[in-house]
């Protein structure tokens, strides 16, 4: 074999390999992930030529979440929903974008897998062209057979089996994982495939920016002030490692850019969110799979986001995640401050 094709592993190729490190593997679970970099594909296509058809702006309707539908927050969802119904993979569905559970309709064959996704993380940087992205995790059911249920997509992170997301900006990039460490593919538009370009990445040990809406600093807790301080230098003993910060608004393209470079992102409870805004299932404990794949740590300021069982569908979070050093001060200053 030449030395060109040594070096092209496309998604497809890269998904067969880590299926035969499982020898129990079927086939499926590598279908439906698969499955889910065609679901990637198709949305890329739309959100790069957005500003081009009517698909930027309002949907016009009110999520679960109370938040305005963007066009492409309903089209990356049907999109999902439409290609993952019938092709007999999942039990069950979950997506932030669906007040319910999304049920495998009736007449398809119901599979082992659980699907849990936020279609379009960052709606609201889409019409100013700011990078956006999906985010997925996957759950073998709990239930025996049959339809799955609330409690088949109810699951704690660390029952994850794989989990990932892909940003669409300067380029489309699918990052994924199965347990064996965390890869990053680039979509070559002129053949239409993901392409490997990082394997095992490794968050780096010295981190590079923190990320964090400093329009809320007001309504933080004490704890969240002085570990910000701490981050910035600011005062004895404070951390010495400059870092630089960084907020986009879209929390796929702020943790991608702390997993490659280093950092930490964090989304803190505050007194208008007691809870936080990011949602666990489908935004927190995805990227929670994945950066400790890559070494590092996520938690809601006091406990793995990984350990944490969901209560209800769209329970949000309070969410620190990156550098395990920086993560695990953050609870340091929560609980010292804040008790
Ligand atoms: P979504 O578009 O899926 O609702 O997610 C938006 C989230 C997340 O992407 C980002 O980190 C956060 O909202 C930004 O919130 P603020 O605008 O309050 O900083
Ligand atoms: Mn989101
Ligand atoms: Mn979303």
């Amino acid at each position: 074999m030449n030395d060109m094709h040594q070096k092209i592993i496309t998604i497809e190729r890269h998904i067969i390999e880590q299926e035969r490190l499982y020898p129990e593997a079927t086939g499926v679970f590598s279908s439906l992930l698969y499955d889910i970099a065609l679901c990637a594909k198709i949305i890329a296509r739309e959100t790069t030529r957005a500003g081009l058809v009517d698909i930027l702006g309002l949907a016009g309707k009110v999520n679960i979440q109370g938040e305005q539908q963007m066009k492409l927050d309903v089209f990356a969802n049907a999109t999902i929903v439409r290609m993952n119904s019938y092709t007999g993979r999942l039990a069950v569905m979950a997506s932030e974008e669906s007040p319910d559970i999304i049920a495998i309709p009736e007449e398809y064959q119901k599979g082992r897998y659980v699907l849990v996704f936020d279609p379009l993380d960052g709606s609201s940087n889409i019409d100013v062209n700011i990078s956006i992205g999906t985010i997925f995790g996957i759950y073998r059911r709990l239930t025996l057979d049959g339809p799955g249920t609330l409690d088949d997509c109810l699951q704690a992170g660390k029952n994850l089996i794989a989990a990932g997301y892909v940003i669409y900006g300067s380029s489309t990039d699918m990052v994924y994982s199965t347990g064996q460490g965390v890869h990053v593919f680039t979509l070559d538009p002129s053949v239409g495939e993901f392409l490997l370009s990082h394997s095992n990445i490794c968050i780096p040990d010295a981190p590079k920016y923190y990320s964090v809406n400093q329009g809320y600093q007001p309504y933080w807790s004490h704890g969240v002030r002085e570990f910000t301080r701490w981050l910035q230098g600011i005062g004895e003993n404070a951390y010495t490692g400059a870092l630089s910060t960084r907020y986009i608004g879209s929390l796929v393209a702020d943790f991608h850019r702390n997993l490659m470079a280093g950092g930490i992102f964090y989304y803190p409870a505050d007194a208008n969110r007691p809870d936080g805004k990011l949602r666990l299932l489908y935004e927190a404990a995805p990227l929670a799979y994945i950066a400790e794949q890559a070494g590092g740590y996520a938690s809601d300021g006091r406990q793995s986001i990984l350990d944490i069982k969901p209560g209800y569908l769209h329970q949000r979070t309070p969410l620190f995640i990156g550098n395990r050093e920086l993560v695990e001060k953050a609870a340091e200053f929560i609980a010292r401050y804040d008790g």
